[in-house]
């Protein structure tokens, strides 16, 4: 899963950060120190929102089709959320743009013939199996949490990474759209539950490539054990939960996929101690696919189940169905496209997907000179604003600091839809824009 951290991953697979799933920012402990900084209230400024541009049509549509969705309030387990409820203009202390806002409430995860539903829906399966039916399913609890949910509660350090602006959305000070399920441990353990499973979208400032959208969805298990469980077996609390959490994961994994190649990787968590990550063999590399370990007594003792041992496991719904599905980019979880949605039927795990067509691709340079503020999210979260899903990747291809200490940056954007062909027209005009907006809310100078 995308840890919640943005670690070495992007380094080992192609310099990304990403503990998490989709994302991960993750939390591991490189990306944790190297990049922690308070959060950077600034940033927020940045992501006014301004009047659509002459835009290109591709993205005038888009943008069409967001504000629309913006119009009216959705409803999530019970509560109502508005788009003002979500995109404050004004309050800097909110990041979050109307095409983030767009998602809230799609729950893509309870549609039963969507890929992400039909994988859940396997993944209950096991569970209801393997433990007869003691596993209680949530999969409808507001993705708008308080800090205190979504950091505080599972022990995230405060100068942690995940916190900053740079990477989580924030509706206020005091407010986030959830960056992973863990964010409803503690709220279920005092309620008294001890064996669940949470599934939800969770949102990531993040840049754009193949496997990383800033809207992604993962499953949270979590599994409390008394000590009349581990007495027996000669081993301590914590060996018996984590010996029981591989084994579970492992025929989770041989449930989803038979045969397939994976190793188990030593990570950090701050919640969970040990920690591990599971990988699975997808496109020629080794690709994170969930996070979990042994829970942190701390957890278990503030919620009300002192000298209890448990597990917890937050995986990647996306990362999972792009392998099992055979789904090239994790942008046609979104695709309304009949080419795409009719290829899925309730139950059907693993049927492979058939690419309807291959649009060409076409590249944009840009190169500007950074300042202190730039930062690859903030980049990425203007070209989605202008070209939304049209935008299929945004990588560095050239980095260098000249004799004057300033630092030019280049990258290459590639545009391409999974629809249609794009014309030279709309590309110029997006790519246009995406200088316009660059230059003006980034405050970099143009090369
Ligand atoms: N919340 C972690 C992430 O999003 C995954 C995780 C869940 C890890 C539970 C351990 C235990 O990266």
């Amino acid at each position: 899963m995308r840890p919640l951290i943005r670690s070495a991953c992007r380094l080992r697979a192609r310099v990304r950060a990403m503990a998490t799933l989709p994302a991960a920012a993750a939390f591991s402990p490189s990306s944790a120190s190297a990049a922690a900084r308070p959060p950077r209230l600034p940033l927020a400024r940045l992501f006014l929102p301004s009047a659509p541009p002459a835009a290109a049509r591709g993205a005038r549509s888009l943008r069409t089709s967001a504000a629309a969705a913006a119009a009216a309030a959705v409803e999530v387990g019970g509560v109502k959320i508005a788009r003002e409820d979500v995109v404050k203009e004004e309050d800097p202390t909110n990041n979050v743009p109307d095409p983030i806002y767009s998602k809230i409430g799609l729950q893509l995860h309870r549609s039963g013939n969507h890929p992400l539903g039909i994988l859940k829906n396997t993944i209950y399966d096991y569970f209801d199996k393997n433990f007869s039916g003691k596993f209680n399913k949530f999969d409808d609890l507001c993705p708008l949490v308080s800090v205190k949910q979504n950091f505080d509660d599972v022990l995230v350090p405060a100068d942690h990474v995940s916190r900053s602006y740079n990477d989580t959305y924030y509706v206020d000070a005091q407010t986030v759209l959830r960056c992973h399920t863990s964010a409803h441990q503690a709220e279920l353990l005092r309620d008294g539950h001890t064996h669940f499973l949470v599934t939800g979208d969770v949102y990531r400032r993040d840049s754009i490539d193949s496997t990383h959208y800033p809207v992604f969805h993962q499953m949270e298990g979590f599994r409390v054990f008394s000590p009349d469980d581990w007495s027996d077996s000669g081993m301590d609390g914590t060996a018996y939960a984590a010996a029981d959490l591989k084994k579970t994961l492992e025929g989770l994994a041989r449930h989803l996929f038979g045969a397939v190649e994976m190793r188990w990787v030593d990570t950090y968590f701050p919640f969970t101690n040990p920690s591990f990550e599971l990988e699975i063999y997808f496109q020629d590399d080794w690709l994170e696919v969930l996070g979990c370990g042994v829970t942190e007594q701390e957890i278990l003792k503030s919620n009300g189940r002192t000298d209890h041992v448990a597990w917890a496991f937050g995986l990647g719904l996306e990362r999972l169905s792009m392998v099992l599905f055979d789904i090239p980019d994790i942008r046609l979880f979104w695709s309304n496209d009949q080419r795409f949605t009719s290829q899925f039927s309730e139950g059907k795990l693993g049927v492979k997907f058939k690419p309807f067509s291959k649009f060409p691709p076409c590249y944009k340079d840009m190169s500007f000179w950074i300042n202190e503020e730039f930062t690859e999210n903030n980049l990425c979260e203007v070209v989605r604003g202008i070209a939304g899903d049209l935008v299929e990747e945004v990588k560095l291809i050239d980095n260098f600091t000249n004799k004057k200490g300033m630092t030019s940056h280049c990258y290459r954007i590639a545009y391409r839809s999974m629809e249609r062909s794009l014309t030279d027209e709309e590309i110029n005009d997006m790519q246009w824009n995406v200088r316009e907006e660059v230059k003006n809310k980034l405050k970099v100078e143009l090369r």
